[in-house]
């Protein structure tokens, strides 16, 4: 039976463009997973946005000069440009500042209140010296009370992973300009999580699936459990919508707040847009759907700890949920955290030049062998460093000359010699054995895809590539087609089919390079659909442009081919660039050089 899964992964801050670490990070494994799914016929959703509200975007625009939203609208369309030029196919992608997501937020902000679960409390607030503006927990760092590390930021400390308060740290810093902090007295609506604290180590006990770092990391935070201020002293982000608060300019609700609440109120929009606006309620009123996360390990515990409480505060809900009678929101099944990409050797920071930009990568070199390496060599269960050396070395001596040489080979010899799937004689024992191997590559890389093990998936993928290779120097086409030309065609043919196959397995990964092999193997469909640019409209009467697309509609399915002999083959094309070692002294230098 179809499952429904919903897809939610992490969103980018609107505050610059993007680098690789992101999308290496959950972009890309997001996406693997989604489009795995529904070659399986799976129901999904797959749902972000630009994260606009908070201090990133509040630096970035003093660093400018311009209004907040001025950074928000431009780097919103920046980074959804640059998801869209990798493929990634999200069902929507759209905007924390819109109407929409306005009034979900506040929805849920107006429920956890009249239930008790938002406490208003004065609290010792940091701010700026400078500005005068909040600085956030984790814009302040200093020594951590508890171990001694050094740089323990405000929210915690990643040597002991005790939670902190900045008040506590020992010689307070801000990270955006290194003053100390003034701290003064402030209210606040601080969410309870000690209320939730039974329901979610219950819930996460029921979890073995999840990552055990991830496991181990929630459930110690359950430990330590402390209410957390959920408003800001700021002027950008979303109104506090409680009468005394309504019209005040000081004071906003939490970015975190915000931003996670995106995935329902993105759903919502899905919903609305497509002219079934319950929609969204199968996939967040369903107990049988399954929602997975993807992210980058800083943003583990807003998804394991308090947005589970959120949602768990909410219920059934309030206007938005549609109250009793409906069934409660879903929790997270799973939260598929990453580690960080590193970039020759050293850390990402955009001040000493050390970052590659998405944009930049895509504007030099196919999104496919993008992809291909940061699965290959991405940051999955450990930090991972990118190198432009491996760069090549996986796009020449792995994709070029396993599944692009196979691919080449294959179709060449099979278009010039027969200018169709040729008609296959009597199958030999090593025709179906490379048959079944890779049909048997339907199963055991759908498992580890399912499990979320993107780079042994990709592994096992291109070993079936190999094992094709493999048949064919043995098989000899190139040769048979003079000596034996009905054996050359059953040969031809079953390289064909497994080809053909491949291609499904690889659609995930490589969804360019698969979509245009389906092509080159007559099909005239789309295997998988891509994402497109939509104007939606906003209940506040202003437009916004999403990401979204049309991926139901497409023939691809996660089955061994069917190709049938005697289709006529269009012309062959390569489908991967083999690259000149030129580019990584190219590349360094460009990283070295002027404004680079
Ligand atoms: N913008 C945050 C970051 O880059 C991620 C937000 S994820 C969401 O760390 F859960 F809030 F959506
Ligand atoms: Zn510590």
């Amino acid at each position: 039976m179809a499952e429904t899964i919903l897809v939610a992964v992490a969103w980018p801050y609107a505050s610059g463009p993007r680098h690789i670490g992101h999308v290496a990070g959950f972009g890309v494994p997001s996406d693997t997973f989604a489009r795995y799914h529904r070659l399986r016929g799976n129901r999904v959703l797959m749902v972000s946005g630009t994260d606009e509200h908070g201090t990133p975007i509040l630096v970035a625009a003093d660093q400018e000069g311009v209004a907040p939203s001025a950074i928000a609208d431009r780097y919103s369309a920046v980074i959804a440009e640059d998801l869209r030029r990798l493929g990634l196919s999200y069902d929507i992608f759209t905007r924390t500042t819109t109407g929409n997501h306005r009034a979900v937020v506040q929805d849920v902000f107006r429920t956890l209140h009249a239930k008790g679960y938002l406490l208003r409390q004065t609290t010792l607030g940091a701010f700026s010296t400078r500005s005068g503006r909040t600085l956030p927990d984790r814009y302040i760092e200093g020594t951590c009370p508890h171990c001694g590390a050094p740089d323990a930021r405000g929210d915690q400390c990643d040597s002991c992973t005790r939670q902190l308060d900045p008040t506590e740290l020992v010689d307070p810093r801000s990270r955006i300009d290194g003053e100390p902090p003034v701290f003064r007295e402030t209210e606040h609506f601080l969410l309870d999580l000690p209320a939730f604290a039974g329901a979610l180590r219950e819930w996460i006990d029921r979890q073995p699936h999840w990552r055990p770092n991830v496991r181990a990391f929630s459930l110690n935070l359950l430990d330590d459990l402390r209410p957390r201020a959920m408003t800001r002293d700021l002027d950008w982000g979303v109104p506090i919508p409680l009468p005394e608060f309504e019209d005040r300019d000081d004071k906003r609700i939490y970015v975190w707040f915000d931003a996670v609440i995106g995935y329902l109120s993105a759903s919502v929009e899905w919903a609305a847009a497509r002219g079934t606006p319950d929609a969204w309620r199968d996939f967040w009123q369903n107990p049988k759907a399954r929602h997975f996360y993807f992210m980058g390990k800083d943003n583990i515990v807003f998804h394991s700890v308090i947005w589970p409480s959120v949602l768990l505060g909410y219920g059934a809900g309030g206007t938005v949920g549609g109250g009793q009678g409906h069934p409660a929101l879903e929790l997270p099944y799973d939260i598929v955290s990453s580690e960080y990409l590193t970039m020759e050797g050293r850390k990402f920071s955009n001040s000493r030049g050390v970052v590659i930009y998405v944009r930049d990568v895509l504007d030099r070199y196919a999104p496919d062998a993008l992809r291909y390496v940061l699965t290959a060599a991405g940051p999955e269960n450990q930090d991972a460093d990118f190198t432009w050396a491996e760069f090549l070395r996986r796009n020449n001596d792995e994709l070029v000359a396993t599944w692009g040489n196979l691919v080449n080979r294959t179709l060449s010899l099979a278009h010039r010699h027969f200018g169709v799937v040729p008609h296959p004689g009597m199958l030999q024992p090593a025709d179906r054995a490379v048959l079944e191997g890779v049909a048997a590559g339907f199963e055991s890389v759908g498992q580890l895809l399912e499990a979320a093990r993107f780079k042994a998936a990709l592994a096992q993928a291109m070993a079936l590539a190999a094992q094709v290779n493999q048949y064919l120097g043995e098989q000899e086409p190139w040769r048979l087609v003079a000596s034996d030309r009905e054996r050359a065609a059953t040969v031809l043919h079953t390289a064909l089919r497994c080809v053909d196959s491949l291609k499904v397995v690889l659609a995930p990964f490589l969804p360019f390079s698969s979509q245009q092999l389906h092509r080159l193997l007559g099909y005239a469909g789309d295997l998988a659909g891509e994402p497109i640019f939509q104007e939606h409209g906003d209940p506040d009467g202003r437009t916004h442009q999403v990401l979204t697309g049309d991926y139901q509609s497409a023939e691809g399915r996660w089955e061994p081919s069917a190709l049938p002999a005697g289709r006529p083959l269009p012309p062959p094309a390569p489908l991967f660039r083999k690259l000149d070692p030129s580019i990584v002294a190219e590349e360094l230098a460009r990283m070295a050089g002027p404004g680079g």
